[in-house]
């Protein structure tokens, strides 16, 4: 099965990690077509997978945009849709893993006759999405023989905004298990260089955006005894710098400087992990599916989420961690509190969490569900021999 597989971003977002995990079991079959360059380019290329960037200049809609600036950047879709057509022809079928990427792989399915794949990777509702992108992107979704969900929540809202039913089918994102060895050593190191001996650390593990929530743990933490602290790993990966802003005076106003500290992007997530007391996870919006926080089960370190979207999914409260309601900084310093002051339920709730994370989201059975569902959905390959 040859694959054409389309991604707006330059950046490894958690989408573009999901799909760098698809492409790996496809790799020498597929071409990336990326719609700018950057970093998930070269992580690409670090994989052995062959990617071209297709466009010279990055797309200016967004997610809040209106039909205006859609039809602004009609003009720079042309050439694009025009590549992707003539490359099209040499794959078995287009696969959109990202919503503009869904707008290109739809008209040059249309043309080439390839069919076509959307891996919905958002929650189509109106917290995330302008009502224009909404409707677009459920228009041209449903031209797809096959859509394939993060999560119950985001199939859930696909089809409430008019999604068809019956292309949409949950595959959850998976996991290398093996990354995941525990390494104390590394852990230990990594506290020593942050100088967070003796501390209650505190991981945070997302990009720098409002709706990630950084602040309300910044909030939260001014209710935590002293020897909390907190380490944000992430970067402002869309212009978010303005939120950049705010965090740092919300730090200085709060008077936290000694207590938390942003390390920007780092490729070392499962170590900084590992090294955490504790992962908060704060989306004040529903999550759609929540990489990190399988990633901090996995690791072994007991996780805070909160109850949105597919959080709800992946934790059962007061087994597998704790769910908090969005934007509640009070419930969040209470089961910051509680968790620091009942280590033992702790350790037993994060070792559950990591047996169940290493049962559902292993990548090799998840890998598997996709590749079925390429073959009987969206090539129709009857699987009766
Ligand atoms: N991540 C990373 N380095 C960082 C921050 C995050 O590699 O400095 C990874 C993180 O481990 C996760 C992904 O980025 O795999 C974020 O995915 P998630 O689904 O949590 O959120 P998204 O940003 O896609 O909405
Ligand atoms: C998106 C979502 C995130 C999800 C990721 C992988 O970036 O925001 O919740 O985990 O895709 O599916």
């Amino acid at each position: 099965m040859k694959i054409l597989f389309l991604d707006q971003s330059g950046k490894p977002g958690g989408a573009e990690l999901c799909l760098l995990d698809i492409a790996m079991c496809h790799r020498g079959q597929c071409l990336v077509g990326l719609f700018e360059d950057g970093a998930f380019r070269q992580l690409l290329e670090e994989n052995q997978i062959a990617v071209q960037i297709l466009s010279q200049a990055a797309i200016g809609v967004r997610k809040q945009s209106s039909w205006l600036a859609g039809l602004k950047s009609v003009r720079q879709l042309a050439p694009l849709i025009a590549k992707v057509v003539h490359l099209s022809r040499q794959y078995d079928l287009i696969y959109a893993n990202t919503q503009k990427a869904l707008v290109v792989g739809a008209i040059a399915s249309l043309v080439s006759g390839r069919p076509l794949v959307y891996h919905l990777h958002d929650i189509l509702s109106l917290e995330h999405f302008s009502s224009t992108n909404q409707r677009l992107a459920v228009a041209l979704a449903n031209r797809a023989r096959l859509v394939i969900a993060n999560s119950q929540a985001s199939r859930t809202a696909f089809i409430e905004a008019g999604g068809n039913p019956e292309t949409v089918h949950v595959v959850y994102n998976g996991f290398h298990l093996q990354q995941y060895q525990e390494n104390h050593n590394q852990a230990k190191i990594l506290r020593l260089t942050l100088e967070l001996q003796e501390k209650f650390v505190i991981g945070h593990f997302s990009r720098l955006s409002p709706w990630k929530g950084q602040h309300v743990l910044l909030e939260a933490l001014s209710h935590c005894s002293e020897n909390v602290v907190a380490v944000f790993v992430g970067d402002a990966l869309f212009g978010e710098q303005d939120y950049v802003q705010q965090l740092q005076s919300q730090v200085d106003h709060l008077g936290l400087r000694d207590r938390v500290t942003f390390l920007g992007f780092r490729s070392d997530v499962i170590p900084l992990m590992q090294m955490c007391d504790l992962v908060v996870h704060t989306s004040t919006v529903a999550e759609p599916f929540g990489r990190v926080i399988v990633e901090a089960m996995l690791c072994g370190t007991p996780v805070i989420a909160a109850k949105a979207g597919g959080a709800l999914e992946l934790v059962e409260s007061g087994e597998t961690g704790w769910l908090v309601t969005p934007g509640d900084v009070h419930e969040l310093a209470d089961a910051i509190a509680h968790c620091q002051q009942n280590s033992t339920e702790a350790a037993a709730i994060a070792q559950r969490a990591q047996h169940e994370a290493q049962r559902r989201f292993n990548l090799d059975t998840i890998n598997q569900q996709s590749a079925h569902l390429l073959a009987s959905k969206a090539l129709k390959i009857s699987s009766s021999k």
